[in-house]
């Protein structure tokens, strides 16, 4: 479940176009995630797909006809608006936009767009002719004036066998548009986290590095968090195979000397970092010009000490959260680090835990602060851990402010 769309409604409009099919997969992801999904169709997106196909992933009765005499309100459009937390139109063509644009309402989706004060996600996709159209261009930046949140499209073929700009972004981006949407006005809105994660990269020569197994997963869900409460997130990360989360301003690195200079400057206007990367502690002395070669001799590889990151960061104007991965003496191991590194307070993880550490799902943490303030948290989803760690942060932030008040 899902923290900022679990129990809560969410008005999905689906208007004519091919891309209509993706939004059932939309319908149905925000249903798994715990949404209560209201789906409007125009006539015309009726025609693309059946409203069974929605009806039957949500669960929940579909709206097409605006006229419908079996509703249960004359003003169904108006009960859908009052409940939904968002409302997110996906596939959004020239039309519909053009209609949002000039406060038309000609069929649900324009009904209920125009009834509604919740956040809304527009997300385009038609042929790249129509999307250039000064017309549509003009009606797009209209809606984004009136805080619309405008997700994709994306390049790629098209229905019409061209290549151009007119795809709807995918499911995982336009879910979080739609939270990024819904938490604007979130418990960390104004403010701004800088979030790294993943491994670092040492050189040894040409081919080989020094690195570990964090997957970035940890990091990511930090930031992703953070989006959805209203910050500004720069998330820097070392090489990973995860996507780029949409709405957060990514920054990518190699070694842990780019990635203390990328942190050092994210944080010249920062209210708080959340260091979930592991960045390596050591880095070849000498980088060889060219592969080493095997020759049956032993080879000895000296390292030198890479600067401690969130050490060197002002903690004075800064809340420094710090992860410890410990595999041994847990708790003692990460209290010395609190006060070695000035944090406001690290994340303890047993990295040889079932279900802990690099590359799960899951996380199983104790936050240690300065004071000895210690909070045991049970195994959960990292996208969890990440919420209850802001939770904290949050806290800290009204803390400090209270105290310079
Ligand atoms: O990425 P995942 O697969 O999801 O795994 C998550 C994780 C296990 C990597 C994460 O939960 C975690 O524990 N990250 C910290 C790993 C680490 O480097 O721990 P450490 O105890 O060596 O370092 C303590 C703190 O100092 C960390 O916040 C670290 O980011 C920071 N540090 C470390 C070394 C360094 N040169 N500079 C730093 O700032």
């Amino acid at each position: 479940m899902d923290r900022v769309l679990t129990e809560k409604h969410i008005a999905l409009g689906v208007t004519g176009s091919i891309a209509c099919y993706k939004a059932v997969d939309l319908a149905s992801k925000l249903t798994q995630l715990g949404a209560l999904v209201d789906v409007l169709m125009t006539p015309s997106a009726a025609r693309f797909v059946s409203p069974l196909s929605f009806r039957g992933v949500t669960g929940r009765a579909v709206f097409v006809d605006m006229f419908d005499p079996e509703s249960e309100t004359a003003e169904q459009h108006v009960v859908i608006a009052r409940r939904a937390a968002g409302m997110i139109i996906a596939p959004a063509s020239a039309t519909t936009i053009a209609r949002l644009a000039n406060g038309l309402a000609e069929d649900m989706v324009s009904l209920t767009a125009l009834a509604t004060t919740a956040p809304i996600v527009v997300a385009p996709a038609m042929d790249h002719q129509m999307w250039e159209h000064p017309a549509t261009q003009h009606n797009l930046r209209t809606l984004q004036a009136r805080g619309a949140l405008v997700v994709g499209p994306e390049e790629g073929r098209l229905a019409s066998g061209h290549t151009g700009m007119g795809r709807l972004a995918e499911t995982p981006a336009l879910i979080a548009a739609l939270k990024t949407a819904m938490g604007r006005h979130g418990d960390l809105a104004g403010r701004r986290i800088v979030v790294t994660a993943g491994p670092t990269r040492e050189a040894i020569d040409t081919v080989r590095f020094i690195s570990n197994y964090s997957s970035g997963k940890m990091g990511f869900a930090v930031a992703e968090a953070a989006r959805d409460r209203g910050a500004t997130v720069t998330l820097v990360t070392g090489p990973t195979a995860l996507p780029e989360p949409w709405g957060v301003m990514t920054v990518h690195v190699q070694t842990t000397a780019q990635m203390a200079e990328a942190v050092a400057s994210a944080c010249e206007d920062a209210d708080a970092i959340v260091m979930a990367a592991a960045p390596s502690d050591f880095r070849p002395a000498e980088v060889a010009s060219r592969k080493i070669k095997r020759t049956g001799e032993e080879v000895t590889i000296r390292l030198a000490p890479n600067p401690d990151i969130i050490a060197g960061l002002p903690g004075d104007r800064l809340i420094k959260v710090g992860f410890a991965a410990e595999s041994e003496d847990v708790l003692e191991n990460a209290e010395a680090k609190v006060a070695r590194k000035g944090l406001a307070f690290i994340v303890a993880n047993d990295v040889t835990a079932p279900g802990s550490g690099f590359g799960t799902d899951t996380n199983q943490v104790v936050f240690i602060e300065a004071s000895g303030r210690r909070e045991h948290l049970p195994l959960l989803p990292k996208s969890e851990v990440a919420h209850r760690i802001l939770d904290r942060v949050v806290e800290l932030l009204r803390e400090r402010e209270g105290t310079r008040a």
